[in-house]
């Protein structure tokens, strides 16, 4: 059966192998949110959980748990060992699964940060696409997403899926922090298929 499968993947010669963990793209999702529960955590949770039932594998940067000095230098050999495998993995990524809290009508400061290490000039070489997750109070603020988080990775040279998800409190339940509404997580589903597909179109007209 495995044979069976790397043979016929062989033959699709696809960018992202939908089964056995064969994606040959780098797909990183990360966690914007330094808090500790967060909304975004668990929206982001659920983006992999749809990898996975998809069998793509991925990477999490997730903010929260990595202590990354404020941008200071974009000398590498200025930056510590965090610095550098943090941003490493980022760059080694072809798709992005981004989430970030809506903090005071913008994103939040830990993913600025790490967007603010990117090499803007050798970065616009390679294609990249990214999916947009945020989460705020107010369901006015999603126009963050459009009006900031989407022009920065556009400008980087990066497609992003027109779908983007915006989850406000009420969607959560427990304590608050459990991702439970269907309408986002149906969302989510199609942000990542959208997603997903836009890297495969944008392999096969490479070639
Ligand atoms: C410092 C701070 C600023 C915030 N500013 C806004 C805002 O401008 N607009 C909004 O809709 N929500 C705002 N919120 C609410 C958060 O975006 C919302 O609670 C979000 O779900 C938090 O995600 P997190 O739990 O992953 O940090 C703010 C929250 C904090 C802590």
């Amino acid at each position: 059966m495995a044979e069976k499968y790397e043979e016929e993947v062989k033959g699709m010669k696809p960018y992202v192998a939908i089964m056995g963990s064969t994606n040959s793209a780098n797909i990183v999702v990360i966690c914007g949110s330094r808090r500790e529960p967060s909304r975004v955590r668990a929206l982001m949770g659920y983006v992999g959980e749809v990898l996975e039932s998809k069998n793509l594998e991925y990477e999490n940067i997730d903010l929260g748990s990595i202590e990354l000095p404020v941008f200071r230098s974009q000398d590498q050999n200025e930056w510590d060992e965090v610095t550098r495998e943090t941003v490493k993995k980022y760059l080694d990524a072809d798709i992005y699964f981004i989430g970030s809290p809506v903090y005071f009508l913008g994103i939040s400061g830990a993913l600025k940060n790490l967007i603010d290490h990117t090499p803007w000039q050798e970065f616009k070489e390679k294609k990249r696409v990214a999916g947009i997750v945020m989460s705020g109070r107010n369901r006015q603020h999603n126009l963050i997403s459009d009006s900031q988080l989407r022009p920065i990775f556009v400008y980087l040279g990066v497609e992003v899926a027109n779908t983007s998800v915006f989850a406000i409190e009420p969607d959560f339940g427990g304590e608050g922090f459990d991702l439970e509404s269907p309408e986002v997580k149906n969302r989510i589903e199609e942000m990542v298929q959208e997603t997903i597909g836009l890297s495969e179109r944008m392999e096969r007209n490479d070639k």
